[in-house]
């Protein structure tokens, strides 16, 4: 898999035949069948938000095979990093990503970006109170590429995860084997706070990409970006699958092969997290994923791309069962990010 002098951005950036690619390396590196070409490489990782599975799967990929990773975190163990054009920066922020681009890139093979304004941290809402529409913009990551002299990876942005999707679309296949048109489900389940929508968006393609026949099943209100599901539906009709949006949740479960549960916020609310919380507060109970409802499934993985509340989003019953698959999902981070870099380094 050659992906050489590639940003990684969107889950979008990579094709089908890309995807496939990646997860055959990730398989193979994880089998021991082969090695990442990792070797004197350098990967600089910038977390604006916490991270136990991004940082660390990318930092041990870089390690185990002969490379090294190095993490920070802007305003603690940086500058703060302004993006604007033409801001006169008489504030709080000191470097200009026309600078610190090209500088962290002429010393570093990749650099990797977490930045997501509505990440919570602690018992504060993230900082997010504009609109989604802005918010989806990217504005950091994208203005850091176009100055970027290596390749950019999206670590988790305010619309994408697709580090997370190719663990998501790695696990699949290790289980499913050959997932082209059986049943994936993404369901939405309640939580205390208003997520981001950039993993399910990421864990959406990650069954698109497989041609798989998926379900989107969220109450009414919690629908994905209208953009995201178009493409989504491009893609679906390329390959074969299909794409259906539902709030049926026996329907919905009956049959199906994988349950993906996240937590996601309403793009309507961005800004008014309060409210949200008042008024999604009805759905707690009955959107959760428990074992009676994994019962009805036909005999389906349990995925979660983890940090995940226990007993909020699903019971300890089917995260501690024979159903879940989170454990794998989240060691595939590791052979993932592997492969990715590996696909990334110059040839
Ligand atoms: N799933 C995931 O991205 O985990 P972290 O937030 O811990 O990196």
């Amino acid at each position: 898999m050659n992906l050489s002098g590639r940003n990684l951005i969107s889950t979008l950036d990579l094709s089908p035949e890309e995807v496939r690619g990646l997860i055959d390396s990730a398989r193979a590196l994880k089998a021991g069948e082969k090695e990442a070409r990792l070797a004197g490489r350098v990967a600089a990782l910038v977390f604006f938000n916490p991270s136990v599975r991004t940082r660390i799967s990318c930092e041990s990929a870089m390690a185990r095979y002969g490379g090294s990773a190095i993490a920070v975190q802007p305003g603690k163990d940086t500058w703060n990093f302004e993006c604007g054009e033409g801001v006169v920066m008489d504030g709080n922020t000191q470097e200009h990503v026309r600078e610190l681009a090209p500088v962290i890139t002429r010393m570093c093979h990749f650099v990797g970006i977490r930045k997501s304004e509505l990440i919570t941290v602690g018992s504060a809402q993230g900082a997010a109170t504009g609109s989604y529409d802005e918010l989806a913009k990217d504005e950091f990551l994208h203005r850091f590429m176009e100055f970027a002299e290596v390749p950019v990876v999206n670590l988790e942005s305010n619309r994408w995860h697709p580090m997370q999707s190719l663990a998501d679309s790695t696990t699949i296949v290790e289980r499913l084997g050959k997932p082209e048109k059986k049943k994936y489900v993404l369901t939405w389940t309640w939580h205390p706070k208003s997520l981001p929508v950039a993993t399910p968006h990421s864990q959406l393609m990650s069954a698109v990409n497989l041609g798989m026949d998926v379900t989107v099943l969220r109450p009414e209100g919690y629908g994905l970006e209208p953009e995201v599901m178009r493409l989504a539906r491009e893609r679906v009709e390329a390959l074969g699958g299909s794409l259906q949006e539902t709030d049926d949740q026996e329907a919905a479960y009956k049959d199906a092969d994988v349950v993906c549960a996240k937590a996601w916020g309403s793009l309507d609310y961005y800004g008014r997290f309060e409210q949200e919380a008042i008024d999604k507060a009805p759905l707690r109970d009955d959107w959760i994923v428990d074992e009676e409802k994994m019962a009805k499934t036909g005999d389906g993985i349990f995925l979660h791309c983890l940090p995940v509340r226990r007993n909020i989003v699903v019971t300890d019953g089917v995260l501690d069962g024979r159903h879940s698959a989170v454990k794998d999902e989240a060691e595939n981070r590791l052979w993932t990010a592997a492969a990715v870099f590996d696909a990334l380094a110059p040839k």
